[in-house]
Parts: structure tokens; C-alpha cells; sequence
């Protein structure tokens, strides 16, 4: 493991624009930098890197990060890897501390595994070119299937032979780790001490991991499955796990990046015999409906996923029901159905790579809609299951739910309600109802944990009417029961995170005040009061905390709240955006009326719905608690004119 001084060392060498400048052309515009997005395609520029900040942000994806996550997502890395390309980058001698026997043991597991798996696919590429029914049976079943010579030997195809113990007997000789080798599958122990192949007279796929070592095998019957199963796959190991497994990644990276677009399909051979007819963007997620690791993967290549099916899978609508996930990883999602009872492999093979491409363009359909259709099919005229599904509609769409797929939502939205034949504002306003629904379950499952949820900059999250552009009637506290409602408690903690270390006068720093005047108040979306909560412990430390502190912070989402709340300030009273211009960190007297002002500015809001809370409450409450309510109703009405009184002053200035 990198020793922490080496990444401070790391951390303290960093100079943003110099890390990206190496990937994007970058021009200087103000204090920033813009330059056109390494993550999404586009014409004019949107991506912005904060120099001072230390920072990046783009305006289009809304991809954001550090210095450590650009090289993380942009050359595919893991944290340690790159802070070594970081290291290297700026020529700074790596040191490493000892690791644990823990960890040297899983080190060597993982490691034996990869040798064990290596070892066992030469055996099976040899046994398929030199054994004598790796020739006339296997090799001759892989050619009639099309598969030409260069083919399988890109895809390191393999055969292990009908004996019992060939390949057993091989792996004892060579000694390798016998507490290890159930656990690769490749062999199993009979009778206490026999050891017999697991994948005999098998076609053998090797699996490999997106740098290319082999984490596992699917080992295929040659010819029809009638009795055995067709698959025989790997157990589920140290390197083998299959809900991260995507099926000729490796081989498809370079070409997911270039076509910007990555080709699902479910087999190993639709994989293969695509790849060979020259569509080689394509993964195969291995017959099971998609799990979220596996989106999470693809969305480190592309953003755009085009699914394909065969047209009689009955996989379709299940997997339909897995897809909802991706729009909240924000992917777009196409699918297309394969025609006549064909699948990928032998439809490419029939019709040749071209007229797969333009058959594959002309009829990819966006996901919601393709889902849309396909129930549309099965309701008919039945009015209930036509409710049914304009709420299952209504439920997917309500997951969408990140800024900058906000457009995308409304564009759904308007050709949903016209399939469906019903009224576009109808069909917001169900949205926005499940979009609630999950906002209130997520504030009652405790939310010790951030999401992005609340985060993100733009539109607020909780979409209403006039987000949809339609004018509202705002009563006295319409919008302050919303999360709409953060942005006073996000200037707050702005203040935190870029001045609080300033001193408040003589005796305390920004901070202190700022601690002083919030007690006994607490932030009511949660996971800006874990933020608080962070901070303050951090302060109280003695740790000086500013937003760099939480930049590099290990938990991802402390990272996105922090860019979030730091490099988009909600309302700043004019005087802090000078201060911003003016790229001083020097607070002036003159700016201390405005920490107070973000303060009671928030407090007025708190106590605008505590009023209303305790509005409702007289409403439902019995006559003997009636005037405890009034009675709380006058004292806050008490504070919430003496509040305004102190901005009266304020403002006048
Ligand atoms: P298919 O039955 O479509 O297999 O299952 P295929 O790979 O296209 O094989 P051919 O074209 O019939 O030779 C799709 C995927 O489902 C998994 C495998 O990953 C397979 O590639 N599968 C299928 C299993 O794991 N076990 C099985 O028994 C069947
Ligand atoms: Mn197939």
C-alpha cells in the first residue's frame, strides 16, 4: 500500500489544470479553464476546471471530481493506480508500507487463481488444436459454427477432453495449491482423493477481466444440450463474481470508446461472432437480466447501452423491469429485438455485418418507449390495465432524477403521454407524486447514508408544476416544505467550507459564530446535517477544515456534496460574489453582515415551517392542546418578526 506521506506528497504536487491539460485542451476563461468534455461528446466547450479549487466540472454530462477522480475515470483506474500514475506524472518516488497477513493472503489467493486459470487455458487451446478429439470434434463444431482460425484464437477458445483426469492430473503435477483448486472449478475431488475434471468433452470460453487475465471459464457441450446443462460456468471465487462479470469487455473496450456506444447481447458466441464479422463494440451479460455492477461497468465506457434480444427471448420483459436502474445511473438505454427467431450470432452470420449495423441503427428504440409499446400491446382497451400502466410508466420515469437528465425527462414525458393518449400535465403530475413517494421513504429509512439524490445543482430534485413551466399559486409557504429549502442550508455550510477558518472578530472564527448561532437548530435534509455534523467534529479537532479537506474526502458522496455546494452557490448576496471575483479568501468587515444575513435567512425558513407544522397540528388536534399550540404559535411568530426586523436593517444598508 502507498504510504499516506506519499499521497499527501502526491496531493500537495497536484496542480489540476496540468493533470487534465494532459487528456483536454483547455482554455483559459477567467479564473477557469474550459475545454470540450472528455466524458460525453460535444461541440462547445462545457467542461470547466477550477484551478483554485482544485477542481473540474462539466456543464453538460455533469461529470465532477478532483485531480485524483479525473485520472480515475478517465484512464479507468482504481485509487491506487491513480495515485501511481499521479506519482509517475510528477516524478515522485512511490513508498509503500508493509501490508498485512491478511492481506498477503489474499493477495496470493487471487494471484494463485490467476495462474491456476492461466495454466488450465493453455491446457484446453492445446488439447483443441492437438488432441485428437479436439480436432474432429470441437475445432470442427467451432469452424461449422463460422468461427474462423484468428477468431478463436483471439478469444483463447478451448477444449478439455473426455478422460476423467487430463487436466486434473496436470494441475497435481505441477503442484499447484490443492486447498485452492475446488475453488476454480475447473476440477472437483471424488472418493477423498481422486481429482476429475469438471468441464469434460466441453468447448471452453475463458473469461477474462477488462486488463485481460482470465477470471473464470463457460464450459459449452459440443453440439445440442440434451441431458447435461449447456453451460457449465465457473463457481463463484475471488475472481469470479458474477454480477461484475461483462463477457468480452476486454476486447471491446477500444471500440466502446471510439463508437461512443456499447453493444449487449446474451451469449458468448453472439459476442464472438459479432466480433469476428468486425462489430466489436459489443459485451454479453451472460443470459441473466442486468444487475447494477454491471451498468455501473458499461457507464465507465459509454453512456449510451444499446440492448440486444432475440426477439423470442423471453428474458425481454423481465429485463425490462431490471432496466429501470439504469436511468438512475443515467445511462441511455436503447434496445432492439432481433426478427425471426434468430439471436445476434446467427443473424450477423446470415445477413453480414453491415446489415446488421443499419438493421441494428434503423430499429434501436429508447428504452421507456420500447417498454411503453410493448405493454401498450397487452392492455387493449381494459381501462384498468391502461391505469396500471400509466403509473408503471409514471414510477420509471420518476427515476430519472439527475440534473442534467432533466431535459431528457421532459422529452419523455411528452411522447409517453401522447402514446398513451393522455394529458402531459396529468402524467407530471403522477411523476412528481412518485418522485415524493421516494423522497419520503428515503427521509424515513433513517438517511444515515448520502446519495446524490439532494445534490444536484439545476432544477431541485422534487420536481413541481412550474419546473414544467406551468405557473403556481404560491401561498405564504408554498415551496418552503421542499427540498427547495437546501440552498440555505447549503450557503451555509459554503460559508463553512471557504471561510469558516476566517476569524470573527477578535475572539472567534467564522465558524464558532456560525456553530453559535446554529444551536440547537438541526439542517432538515440529512445529509447536509452529516456534512455539518463532519465538519464540526473536524473543527473541533483542530483540523482547520476548508473545502480541500473534503475534496479527497474516501467517501464518495461527501466529495459530490462538497463540489456541489462549493463550486454553484444557490443565492449569495452580492457582496460574496465580488469576494468570489475578487479570488481572495480575505474576509472584509463588511462581509460579516452577510454570514448573518445566510443565517437568518435560513432561520427564517425554519421557522416559516415550523409555523406551518404547527398550523396543521391545531387543525387535527384535540381542544385541551389547543392552546399549548397557540401558545407556541404566538412565541414563533414572536421570533420570526423579530428576524425579519434585523433584515429590515440589513437590507436598508
Ligand atoms: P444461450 O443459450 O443463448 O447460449 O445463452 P449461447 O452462448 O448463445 O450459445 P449457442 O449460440 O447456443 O451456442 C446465453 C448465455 O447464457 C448463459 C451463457 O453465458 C450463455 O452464453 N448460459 C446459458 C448459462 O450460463 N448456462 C446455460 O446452461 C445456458
Ligand atoms: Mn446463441
Amino acid at each position: 500500500m502507498i504510504t499516506p506521506q506519499t499521497i499527501e506528497e502526491i496531493k500537495g504536487r497536484i496542480k489540476i489544470d496540468e493533470v487534465v491539460g494532459e487528456f483536454v485542451k483547455l482554455k483559459r476563461r477567467g479564473a477557469n479553464l474550459m475545454g470540450n468534455c472528455p466524458f460525453h461528446h460535444e461541440k462547445t466547450p462545457s467542461f470547466t476546471v477550477s484551478p483554485a479549487k482544485e477542481l473540474y466540472k462539466c456543464f453538460g454530462c455533469g461529470k465532477s471530481g478532483n485531480a485524483i477522480t479525473f485520472v480515475m475515470e478517465h484512464e479507468k483506474l482504481a485509487y491506487p493506480d491513480a495515485l501511481r500514475w499521479l506519482a509517475n506524472f510528477y516524478k515522485i518516488e512511490i513508498q509503500e508500507t508493509q501490508i498485512s497477513d491478511a492481506q498477503k493472503q489474499q493477495i496470493a489467493t487471487t494471484d494463485s487463481l490467476f495462474i491456476i486459470n492461466s495454466f488450465a487455458q493453455k491446457f484446453f487451446s492445446d488439447r483443441l488444436h492437438n488432441h485428437p478429439d479436439g480436432q474432429a470434434i470441437a475445432l470442427s463444431y467451432l469452424h461449422q459454427r463460422g468461427f474462423n482460425d484468428a477468431t478463436i484464437s483471439k478469444f483463447q477458445l478451448g477444449y478439455n477432453p473426455t478422460l476423467r483426469n487430463e487436466l486434473a492430473n496436470q494441475l497435481i503435477a505441477n503442484q499447484f495449491n490443492k486447498d485452492l483448486l475446488p475453488r476454480t472449478g475447473l476440477v472437483v475431488l471424488r472418493n477423498e482423493n481422486e481429482w476429475v475434471d469438471n468441464y469434460r468433452g466441453r468447448i471452453i470460453f475463458p473469461i477474462h477481466n477488462h486488463s485481460g487475465k482470465i477470471i473464470g471459464f463457460g464450459a459449452r457441450v459440443i453440439g445440442k444440450a440434451d441431458k447435461a446443462p449447456k453451460y457449465i460456468n465457473t463457481p463463484e471465487n475471488e475472481l469470479y463474481v458474477k454480477s461484475k462479470v461483462l463477457y468480452g469487455s476486454y476486447f471491446a473496450r477500444q471500440a466502446i470508446d471510439k463508437a461512443d456506444e456499447c453493444l449487449l447481447v446474451e451469449g458468448y458466441t453472439d459476442v464472438i461472432s459479432l466480433s469476428q464479422a468486425g462489430v466489436e463494440n459489443v459485451v454479453a451479460s451472460g443470459g441473466t437480466s442486468l444487475t447494477t455492477d454491471q451498468l455501473r461497468l458499461i457507464k465507465k465506457y459509454t453512456n449510451h447501452l444499446t440492448i440486444i434480444y432475440d426477439g423470442d427471448s423471453a428474458g425481454v420483459k423481465a429485463a425490462l423491469r431490471g432496466l429501470d436502474m439504469a436511468l438512475e445511473e443515467g445511462l441511455d438505454v436503447k434496445l432492439v429485438l432481433i426478427p425471426d427467431n434468430e439471436d445476434p450470432d446467427s443473424y450477423v452470420n446470415k445477413v453480414g455485418a453491415d446489415a446488421f449495423r443499419t438493421f441494428i441503427n434503423r430499429n434501436k428504440k429508447d428504452f421507456i418507449l420500447f417498454k411503453l409499446e410493448i405493454l401498450l400491446k397487452e392492455t387493449g382497451n381494459d381501462i384498468g390495465k391502461k391505469n396500471e400502466l400509466v403509473n408503471q410508466i409514471a414510477e420509471s420515469l420518476s427515476r430519472i432524477n439527475k440534473a442534467e437528465d432533466f431535459t431528457k425527462q421532459q422529452a419523455y414525458i411528452k411522447q409517453c403521454a401522447a402514446l398513451l393518449k393522455i394529458d402531459e400535465g396529468g402524467l407530471i403530475t403522477l411523476v412528481n407524486k412518485y418522485k415524493r413517494d421516494k423522497l419520503t421513504k428515503e427521509e424515513k429509512k433513517g438517511n444515515q447514508h448520502l446519495s446524490n439524490t439532494f445534490v444536484s445543482d439545476g432544477p431541485p430534485p422534487m420536481a413541481t408544476p412550474e419546473d414544467f413551466g406551468e405557473p403556481v399559486e404560491h401561498s405564504d409557504t408554498e415551496g418552503l416544505l421542499t427540498n427547495q429549502d437546501d440552498k440555505y442550508e447549503k450557503n451555509i455550510l459554503r460559508i463553512l467550507l471557504e471561510y469558516g477558518i476566517n476569524p470573527w472578530g477578535e475572539q472567534l472564527t467564522i465558524a464558532e459564530f456560525v456553530f453559535a448561532e446554529l444551536e440547537g437548530f438541526h439542517f432538515d435534509n440529512p445529509q447536509l446535517e452529516q456534512l455539518l455534523v463532519t465538519y464540526k467534529q473536524a473543527y473541533q479537532a483542530g483540523e482547520q477544515p476548508t473545502t480541500k479537506t473534503f475534496l479527497y474526502h474516501e467517501d464518495d458522496a461527501i466529495r459530490q456534496l462538497v463540489i456541489n455546494i462549493t463550486l454553484f452557490p444557490y443565492e449569495l448576496s452580492q457582496r460574496w460574489n465580488t469576494l468570489e471575483e475578487g479570488k481572495t479568501n480575505v474576509i472584509k468587515d463588511t462581509s460579516i453582515e452577510d454570514v448573518s444575513q445566510s443565517i437568518n435567512y435560513y432561520k427564517l425558513r425554519k421557522l416559516k415551517k415550523m409555523l406551518d407544522d404547527n398550523q396543521k397540528e391545531m387543525e387535527n388536534a384535540p381542544m385541551e392542546e389547543q392552546l399549548t399550540l397557540i401558545r407556541i404559535h404566538k412565541e414563533l411568530k414572536d421570533m420570526e418578526r423579530a428576524l425579519t426586523a434585523v433584515f429590515g436593517t440589513v437590507i436598508l444598508k
